[in-house]
């Protein structure tokens, strides 16, 4: 049977993406087929290269056009798509249009420290500072808002006294690392995921 093609959206050091690629390497049934970047010296961009993967730097022109996107996910015969660290609002126009799911990772229990601003480090360090007792992943259907379409699946981690906020980051990423392909992969085969 045809494999079920995946697209890989980032615009940084790709170590999501990584772990989907190696996770996807042992698996026949979904391809790892096309890697976009918004960013042209994205690590993300170097990892497709050294996988053999089709690898894509959208200027913005590019992402901002809706026809343009669709154009290219068509070209590429693209399932769906995983956002991976992808810091740029994707357009309400290609949501609508595009047939697959469009897939996100947070590294927090949304709809806690959420949305525009509150990315990478800085949703560490707001954890941490208010002190809370627990984090953890959320993996997302993507809407037209920041950090706010359904969500699918969410993996609580337990905060441990002393734990900085680079500390918490590198704990979270662990669980984003085992988590992610596992649950894209059940999205692709239309498979329940058990919250
Ligand atoms: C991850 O923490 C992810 O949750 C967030 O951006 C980060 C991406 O890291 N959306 P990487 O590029 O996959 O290393």
């Amino acid at each position: 049977m045809k494999p079920i093609r995946l697209a890989i959206w980032g615009s940084g050091s790709g170590s999501n993406a990584q772990s989907i690629i190696d996770y996807f390497a042992r698996n026949s049934e979904v391809s790892v087929s096309l890697i976009l970047s918004d960013q042209s010296d994205a690590y993300i961009l170097k990892r497709a290269a050294q996988a053999d993967i089709p690898a894509y730097y959208m200027r913005e022109s590019e992402r901002k056009s809706p026809e343009w996107l669709i154009g290219l996910m068509s070209a590429h015969e693209i399932d769906l798509i995983a956002l991976a660290g992808y810091m740029r609002m994707v357009s309400p126009v290609f949501l609508q249009r595009f047939q697959g799911p469009v897939l996100n990772i947070h590294p927090a229990l949304l709809p806690a420290y959420g949305g525009k601003g509150l990315f990478g480090h800085r949703v560490h360090e707001a954890v941490i500072s208010n002190k809370e007792k627990a984090s953890g992943i959320t993996i997302h259907r993507v809407n037209e808002r920041y950090d706010e379409g359904e969500i699918i699946f969410q993996q609580q981690l337990i905060i441990e006294p002393g734990w900085s906020a680079e500390k918490l980051g590198e704990e979270v990423l662990k669980l984003e690392h085992f988590w992610y392909p596992r649950i894209i992969e059940k999205i692709a085969k239309n498979l329940p995921v058990n919250l």
